[in-house]
């Protein structure tokens, strides 16, 4: 029996678009920030006397597509371990789920850590982020702590997360405007198929984004907010226009996701440094430095409850408890 501790991360450069969906292989790399704030563990054991795989996150059967990604990630731990036995799956997560702040990264990461030492597999961090990209895009950067990057690739095993920064020595924080907890109407999976599928914009994002890789890298490595908040939030913004140019068309954004953005770029001209970036939900992340923390969210409680700001710091990799 093993568990494994995966937290979530924050794309600062979207992973929006699937060019093979069976594999989960993008259309462009992505970076993300791993957080320390939101976490999942999961505990898997392999049981002889089970029929069936057994997977219960927070306590409740998991259902539909998460148990369908689910199993393809057990069936891909037999296949490498040539283990027979289904699996017990626990899983809690740390995380307000399905509202745009990727509990599917942690899960899924957290899945293929404790699943493939609980089958006698002794990965590399390399072939964990291919198990866990199995399960949700986003977790395959998950593995990793600090700054990392997924790696396009042409198949699945050039297709990965890799460390830019693990240790992030500087200061940056992101606070997370937390504008509605409930489960989204259009999924991550859901949206990028449509935008791919019928958004005009979409070619266009697919070149812009790229084209944002080599620059993030070089703001992340020079410790340059100002240079990685304003790629970030382009990026997102662009993200987003592929939405509303879909048939039909569709947005995450809220009322109170508007006027959160328009504060941030008021606050920016007050002279902090901040900006915002926006997941398939929802609620803003704000990218600012620690010190500035206090400032931004009393400028923010016009707009929202305080107890809807929570600040989260880089955080590790994956972890065996
Ligand atoms: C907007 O990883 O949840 O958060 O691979 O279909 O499970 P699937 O999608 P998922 O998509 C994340 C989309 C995003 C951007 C990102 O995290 O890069």
């Amino acid at each position: 029996m093993t568990t494994a501790r995966a937290h979530t991360n924050i794309a600062l450069l979207k992973y929006w678009g699937k060019k093979n969906t069976e594999l989960i292989l993008p259309y462009n790399d992505s970076i993300s920030l791993t957080l320390d704030h939101f976490y999942t563990d999961t505990t898997v054991d392999f049981v002889s006397s089970l029929t069936d795989d057994e997977i219960l996150v927070d306590d409740q059967p998991l259902t539909g597509s998460g148990l369908k990604r689910a199993k393809r990630v057990l069936n891909l731990i037999r296949e490498q371990s040539g283990i027979q036995e289904n699996a017990s799956v626990h899983s809690t997560n740390h995380v307000p789920t399905t509202a745009g702040l990727a509990s599917s990264a942690s899960a899924f990461a957290a899945l293929a850590a404790a699943g493939s030492k609980a089958a006698g597999l002794d990965l590399s961090d390399k072939e964990l982020s291919i198990l866990a990209r199995h399960g949700s895009g986003s977790a395959s950067r998950s593995i990793f702590g600090g700054f990392v990057q997924w790696h396009t690739g042409h198949d699945s095993q050039s297709s990965y997360a890799q460390s830019i920064q693990s240790a992030v020595d500087w200061d940056i924080n992101l606070i997370t405007a937390l504008v509605d907890t409930k489960k989204k109407k259009v999924s991550s999976t859901m949206g990028m198929q449509a935008v791919v599928k019928t958004s005009p914009f979409f070619p266009a994002w697919v070149k812009s984004a790229q084209a944002d890789v080599e620059p993030m890298k070089t703001a992340i490595l020079n410790k340059n907010l100002a240079n990685l908040g304003t790629i970030a939030e382009n990026n997102a913004m662009r993200m987003h226009a592929t939405t509303f140019g879909a048939v039909p068309n569709f947005t995450y954004f809220q009322p109170q996701t508007l006027a959160i953005l328009d504060a941030v770029r008021n606050i920016r001209k007050l002279g902090v440094e901040c900006y915002s970036t926006v997941d398939a939900g929802p609620n803003v992340k704000i990218i600012c430095a620690s010190s500035n923390n206090e400032l931004i969210m009393d400028k923010l409680a016009t707009i929202i409850n305080r107890n809807q700001l929570l600040v989260c710091k880089p955080g590790p990799g994956i972890k065996y408890l």
